[in-house]
């Protein structure tokens, strides 16, 4: 089955700034996150994408659509929600979603009836009469999300959706991406540099910071182990056994007096893609441990996720708070 999303080598700047570096995607049907902290280049992606912004090289398709040429095309039948409400105040919600659908090429009567339709869907009742210029941000994003689906896409794009909503609101928000992903069987790409976002709606996810790539594939593979390090659960006299470690050439981290962390000390222990680190690794434990006398209990290669290396990369990259 082609790619939903595909793009080779995309580059954007805006002056000095590089906002995208060598984007090379591959998504899948299905709900994908893409994550990233605040100036990652999330939406400079999303709009390029949807053909609002080019890219100074590059290529990329949407439903197979080129979009360097066929930007209008994608955005009639994608389903798009902006960074950044782009509401008429003095219309109603029924008017503006109305409206939305008419634009995407429905008939005034069509789009009318699927406007009701849509607003009910996202929650909303009696006051989807009213000008939108007095809703709150919560109505606000449901509109938002309602003109996005007015005209039944296949593909949603939505840029930080859950954006300036408070708990009981953001709940509902993944709720409905949720079941438009799950069941309602719509691909999604949902921007959010909120972790639990993406978990809660997504089964791919792609990691954007700086610009580029940094990773990208089904949520649950991005389970990895660290390599070189393992956790061990020992009885018996820790310090002997610790010292043993030391001469064999690893570091005993206790913070955990139940569990120590073994680090291997030299580079020579191989890479995580072999895995023969940890055969090694678990070997020189288990001869340390019998030299000491120690019994172990318990030793397994630590396990990173996703979450750990998100913080990872938020702190290296020097972005904003990741908003648990
Ligand atoms: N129109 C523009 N003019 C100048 N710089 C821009 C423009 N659009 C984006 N940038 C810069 O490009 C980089 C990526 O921005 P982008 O808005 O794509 O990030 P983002 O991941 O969406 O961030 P956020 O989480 O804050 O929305 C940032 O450094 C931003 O300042
Ligand atoms: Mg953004």
């Amino acid at each position: 089955m082609p790619s939903l999303i595909s793009t080779n080598g995309i580059n954007k700047a805006f002056g000095p700034v590089r906002a995208l570096s060598g984007v090379t995607l591959d998504v899948p049907r299905g709900a994908t996150g893409l994550l990233g902290p605040n100036g990652a280049g999330k939406s400079t992606l999303i709009r390029a994408l949807v053909g609002l912004v080019k890219p100074d090289s590059g290529t990329g398709r949407v439903l197979g659509l080129d979009i360097a040429s066929r930007g209008v095309e994608i955005r009639r039948r994608i389903g798009y929600m902006p960074e950044h409400e782009c509401l008429i105040g003095e219309l109603s919600a029924v008017e503006m979603v109305a409206y939305a659908g008419q634009v995407s090429g429905m008939t005034r009567k069509a789009a009318l009836q699927r406007a009701h339709e849509v607003l009910h869907f996202v929650g909303m009742g009696d006051e989807r009469y009213r000008e939108v210029g007095t809703y709150s941000t919560g109505m606000k994003q449901k509109v938002n999300l309602a003109q996005a689906l007015v005209h039944d896409p296949e593909l949603l794009l939505l840029d930080e959706p859950t954006n300036g909503l408070d708990p009981r609101g953001r709940r509902e928000m993944l709720d409905l991406l949720r079941f438009l992903a799950r069941d309602a069987g719509k691909s999604v790409l949902l921007s959010s540099h909120i972790l639990p976002d993406v978990e809660h709606v997504c089964d791919h996810v792609v990691v954007l910071a700086g610009g580029e790539v940094l990773l990208q594939g089904d949520m649950r593979s991005q389970l990895r182990g660290e390599p070189g390090v393992m956790n061990v659960r020992a009885k018996g006299d820790i310090e002997a056994f610790a010292s043993g470690l030391a001469t064999r050439g690893y570091s005993v981290d206790a913070a955990d007096p139940y569990m120590l962390r073994v680090v291997t000390g030299g580079p020579e222990t191989g890479s995580s893609d072999t895995g023969g680190w940890e055969e090694t690794m678990t070997c020189d434990i288990m001869a340390a441990a019998a030299a000491s006398g120690v019994q172990v209990r318990y030793a397994s290669a630590s396990v990173m996720h996703l979450e750990d290396l998100f913080m990872e990369i938020v702190q290296r990259g020097g972005g904003e708070e990741v908003g648990r």
